[in-house]
């Protein structure tokens, strides 16, 4: 909701009040939602800016930097005008998110007459506030702008913690906290991607609650906190302004990603409000709601080495245990027997297919399952026919040797025709193999930016426009197909990808050690409905541990079940078991895709307890990651459960029964010796003890 009294504008969530004074293009207020209406005389002044430019006397970093007509840095952006529109503005060639709700318009005009547009919408539904900016050139003459950022928010005290989540390939999202103190905090990407290394969700802490945001965007991003020395903390989130340089001539606008925001007391609710809004906000289109096929990928299971018969052997294998779909990853195309080679050969290998991605799939699809194909549109192979046919299409700097990553160069997709060329050869490996799913990936960082006529300050956002328009247009052509989005792993795991991939897959590292820490990292920003999880072999292939396949499966859950190793090689007993964990999986997947999830985050007991909607039914995965002699009692506290209601408590495989009320699960510190069964687990998992229980509300 949003209403205005004169020059002060007040946005409501339903748990929290932000409030504008849009002629100082102030914030009055931000935070939990105000009972009483537009009392705000006294906090007028505070100087907490909703922009800032050199040439105004603020020297805290900015959010508009541009090198103006007159030749000067400076910027006088003064009010000339606000509007509340009914409607949330697309934003013209980048992802947004959509929805019911108003949206404030304000405008500011520079002396020069180019004119900031600031857009904040809320949602009738949800806590997340989404923010953009527009700079409109209406001066006589062409600028540059070198920094256009989505969002400042400056909040009030500086004794923030930054909280980030950052890792590497295949061991992403880790959460990291670390006190702004005096100096500004910058976290980054310059990759071209949103990155493995450093995810643009942020969040900043005090006694007041947790101020959170993220950025609807999958380039390079910049997020900075800087606390200043009036006691202010200025929060930025954007755009890289890193080799940036947007020449915005006379009459043209330039328009930022969107960036969303959420205030909550505490990081759970700050979940489980970014939960919501990912979930109803920015995942669209068919998969939106419906549930997630049990998938098994051959990709860990063959990597190269594979031929359409032990394609079927999987398959069958995999349809035994109660599997819905087959993916088959890497290698079916081209001359595609390692990664050296036919990235942009998007022809299929009949050697290894059968009679061709057409007739494998038939045959799959006759076994009972679907089937579902992996592509990396973006990238092209020196060793290719396309790079043969068409080596200016490879993003390179004429005369210079291009950095190679896992042996590939890019595409260069700021150029139309390369644009035109990947939409129409992956719609034809969808339409000829009719896949149910695609999984879209992206393996190196961008390196050798370079496109002839583009201006280089250009590229890295350029090339975000010209895969945005091929993967919106590949989407709406196939609206029924199930896409999951990855890159190398969860290296462009952002918001801007989850408009058009339902889903996304979290990490190359399949290690339910690993994936404890790096889907719980996940989850403070997204919901567990876009978090590809699998069940994969042991020795584990990325770290060599070995976990039970109840630990595996276990993990997996607090993602999207899929399986990704050769079934042909379980045991009679592991075939058996992993059919239980599938029909249990069926049988609760409701529960588990869509119900409300939250962190358990004890010192030794990591995992998460899903939560239905009307709180009757959980499903709780607690794992104790270390185990020591002499070790102090391990307990836990669940959460998200109704206090006043009991529960009857059983574990998966039916043992340690027992029932409690809510309120006590949730705040009794629950002890977990008797409830694990030490001596069965370690037997099986080398140390990691996880166990999975099921809590159903007792009928009074
Ligand atoms: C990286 C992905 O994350 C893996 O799952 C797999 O698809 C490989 N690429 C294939 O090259």
């Amino acid at each position: 909701m949003i209403k205005r009294k004169e020059q002060i504008i007040r946005l409501d969530t339903l748990n929290t009040t932000l409030v504008i004074k849009a002629d100082t293009a102030e914030y009055l207020y931000y935070g939990k939602r105000l009972a009483n209406g537009f009392d705000f005389g006294a906090y007028a002044g505070g100087g907490k800016k909703l922009f800032s430019a050199p040439g105004k006397d603020d020297y805290t970093e900015y959010s508009v930097l541009l090198e103006n007509s007159d030749g000067g840095f400076a910027a006088d952006f003064s009010f000339s005008k606000l509007r509340i529109l009914p409607e949330k503005p697309e934003i013209p060639g980048l992802p947004s998110s959509y929805g019911e709700g108003k949206t404030l318009e304000l405008k500011y005009t520079d002396t020069t007459r180019v004119a900031l547009f600031l857009y904040y919408t809320v949602f009738d539904d949800s806590d997340v506030i989404a923010v953009s900016a527009r700079l409109f050139n209406g001066a006589k003459k062409d600028i540059h702008i070198r920094r256009l950022m989505s969002l400042q928010m400056d909040l009030p005290g500086a004794d923030y913690s930054v909280v980030t989540f950052e890792g590497a390939w295949a061991n992403e999202r880790n959460k990291v906290s670390r006190e702004v103190g005096s100096g500004i905090f910058v976290s980054d990407s310059k990759r071209g991607m949103s990155s493995h290394a450093r995810n643009p969700f942020i969040m900043a802490e005090d006694r007041r609650g947790v101020y959170a945001f993220n950025l609807v965007y999958s380039g390079n991003h910049k997020e900075t906190v800087e606390a200043d020395c009036s006691g202010k903390t200025r929060v930025l989130t954007g755009i890289n302004d890193f080799m940036f340089d947007w020449l915005l001539p006379v009459g043209e606008t330039f328009c930022t990603p969107e960036a969303v925001m959420c205030f909550a007391p505490d990081e759970d609710t700050i979940s489980n409000r970014f939960h919501y809004f990912v979930s109803e906000h920015i995942v669209r289109g068919k998969w939106k709601k419906k549930e997630r096929p049990v998938l098994v990928n051959n990709w860990e299971g063959t990597y190269f080495d594979f031929n359409e018969e032990k394609l079927l052997a999987i398959a069958e294998a995999a349809k035994r245990t109660g599997v819905e779909l087959f993916v088959l990853d890497d290698g079916w195309f081209g001359r595609r027997d390692s990664d050296t080679c036919s990235l942009g050969d998007w022809y299929d290998n009949l050697e290894k297919t059968g009679g061709g991605l057409a007739s494998l799939a038939d045959k799959i699809r006759a076994l009972g399952l679907s089937f579902g194909i992996w592509v990396e549109p973006e990238m092209i192979s020196e060793d290719s026919d396309l790079y043969r046919a068409h080596p200016n299409f490879a993003m390179k700097i004429p005369g210079r040797t291009p950095t190679r990553l896992r042996h590939q160069l890019m595409l260069n997709m700021t150029d139309e025709r390369v644009q035109n060329y990947v939409v129409r050869v992956i719609s034809d490996v969808i339409s000829r193999s009719g896949a149910e799913y695609v999984k879209w990936d992206f393996n190196r960082s961008m390196t050798d930016c370079y496109g002839k006529g583009i201006f280089p300050g250009e590229y890295f956002h350029r090339y975000m426009l010209g895969y945005y328009r091929v993967v919106s247009k590949i989407v709406k052509k196939f609206p029924f197909v199930l896409f999951e989005g990855c890159a190398g792993g969860g290296g462009r795991f952002d918001l801007g990808n989850m408009c058009y991939f339902s889903q996304y897959w979290t990490s190359d590292d399949t290690d339910a050690r690993m994936r404890i820490a790096i889907q719980a990292g996940s989850s403070y920003g997204y919901p567990q409905t876009v978090m590809g999880a699998h069940v994969s072999a042991c020795p584990n292939h990325q770290t060599a541990n070995t976990n039970s396949l109840e630990a595996r499966f276990n993990v997996a859950c607090g993602g999207l079940l899929g399986y990704e190793l050769d079934m042909t090689k379980f045991t009679p007993e592991e075939i058996q078991e992993v059919s239980e964990q599938i029909a249990f999986y069926k049988e609760n997947r409701k529960l588990l895709q869509f119900g409300d999830q939250y962190r358990i985050d004890e010192k030794y007991v990591k995992g998460f307890i899903t939560v239905s909607k009307d709180k009757s039914m959980a499903i709780a995965v607690l794992n104790q990651t270390v185990a020591f002699p002499s070790m102090p009692l391990v307990t836990v506290r669940l959460k998200g459960l109704s206090e006043t209601s009991v529960y009857d408590v059983t574990r998966r495989d039916g043992k340690g029964g027992f029932t409690a009320g809510g309120d006590l699960l949730m705040n009794g510190d629950l002890p977990l010796c008797d409830l694990f069964d030490y001596d069965t687990v370690s037997k099986n998992s080398g140390g990691l003890c996880s166990r999975m229980y099921i809590l159903k509300k007792r009928k009074n």
